[in-house]
């Protein structure tokens, strides 16, 4: 398993690697191959972090190569984690990086296109995510669309925790959480059928919370961990990725989770985006979960998000970033 990841000498590169070659992404028995993708002022800590995975001697790592242009790093990758892009800063929205980070994404998809493995998964991380990710999409056409995804793992493991800790339940009684749309501000944390330990979790927490700060907590935690940390998450990305692909190629069981991918129309958003769906896994492809009922208050929290993602498209095939037609 060829797995490359950009950004790799930056705060989630150094989080997220050391747990893909212990195991942690593709279980105890497969070999892992890393590919760390630089720019050249990155290049020497991701230099540092190759010694070091040297110095844990994983029985798993089969190798570790750094590479400074996107057709060498994603040479034969099976799985792409599109880390590297700056993050922001206190006072900024995601969005807002979007001139900044977007042009990272058409060559890298072009390059995945070209040269990486037929089986190709692409998860982007580097904000602003969503679309992001449809600009490497964009730049794929012979890759199948679904295989661009994008992080809202984070979203949905936050909505997770901050549900547990009000309830005072088990993270694991938990489930049925969907995050739709953007990994923004705009995002909803859905709490319309989610259970905690069989029961309705809107029944557990009441209605005026459940719909009311707790979207505003989850959908700004990003913000809430800017100012009390001094820069944006780490560890908690970094695990949420490992999340998002493990599951991806081990399966989701009965569970739930939320992943954005390019809409097949599913829930009224417009094909194409890259919005985030409740999911399961199973058999190595995301299956969106359909058929949940959506009320007024839903309908409306996930049309403002889906609008945003529609202004950023706007946004970056103005700037040129997306190829024409
Ligand atoms: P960082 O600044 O520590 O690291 C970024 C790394 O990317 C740097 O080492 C830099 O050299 C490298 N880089 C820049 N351009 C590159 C390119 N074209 N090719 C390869 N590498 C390149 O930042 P970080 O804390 O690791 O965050 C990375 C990104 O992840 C940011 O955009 C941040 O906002 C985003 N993020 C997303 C989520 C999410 O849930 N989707 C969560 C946390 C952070
Ligand atoms: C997060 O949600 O923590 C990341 O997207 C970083 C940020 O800018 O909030």
């Amino acid at each position: 398993m060829t797995v490359t990841v950009t950004g790799a000498g930056g705060q989630i590169g150094y989080a997220a690697l050391f747990r893909i070659a212990s195991g942690a992404v593709f279980g105890p028995d497969q070999p892992v191959a890393l590919r760390l993708l630089e720019i050249p002022q990155g290049v020497k800590a991701a230099e540092g972090a190759a010694l070091e995975l040297t110095d844990c001697a994983f029985p798993l790592l089969a190798s570790v190569d750094i590479a400074t242009t996107p057709e060498v790093g994603f040479d034969g990758a099976n799985v792409a984690l599109l880390v590297g892009s700056r993050p922001r800063t206190a006072g900024m929205e995601r969005g807002d990086l979007l001139a900044a980070n977007g042009a990272i994404f058409g060559p890298q998809g072009r390059a995945i296109n070209d040269h990486a493995a037929d089986d190709v998964r692409v998860l982007v991380v580097g904000n602003p995510a969503n679309t992001n990710a449809f600009i490497a999409q964009q730049h794929a056409p012979d890759v199948p669309a679904e295989r661009f995804t994008a992080l809202t793992r984070l979203d949905h493991n936050r909505a997770v925790g901050l549900l547990a800790e009000r309830a005072g339940a088990a993270v694991a009684d938990i489930d049925g959480i969907t995050i739709w749309g953007n990994h923004s501000a705009t995002q909803y944390p859905d709490l319309s059928h989610a259970t905690i330990a069989g029961r309705p979790a809107l029944d557990v927490v009441g209605e005026e919370w459940g719909r009311g700060a707790y979207i505003d907590r989850v959908a700004k935690r990003g913000a809430e961990i800017i100012e009390v940390r001094g820069g944006s998450s780490v560890a908690s990305a970094a695990n949420a990725a490992i999340d998002h692909v493990r599951d991806w190629f081990a399966g989701t069981a009965a569970a739930r989770t939320s992943v954005a991918l390019p809409s097949t129309g599913a829930y009224g958003i417009p094909e194409g985006l890259i919005a985030s769906v409740p999911v399961r896994a199973a058999s190595g492809a995301w299956q969106v979960v359909e058929g949940l009922e959506i009320d007024a208050f839903s309908r409306e929290k996930i049309d403002a998000s889906v609008r945003e993602l529609e202004s950023e498209r706007e946004q970056v095939t103005a700037l040129g970033l997306v190829p024409a037609g």
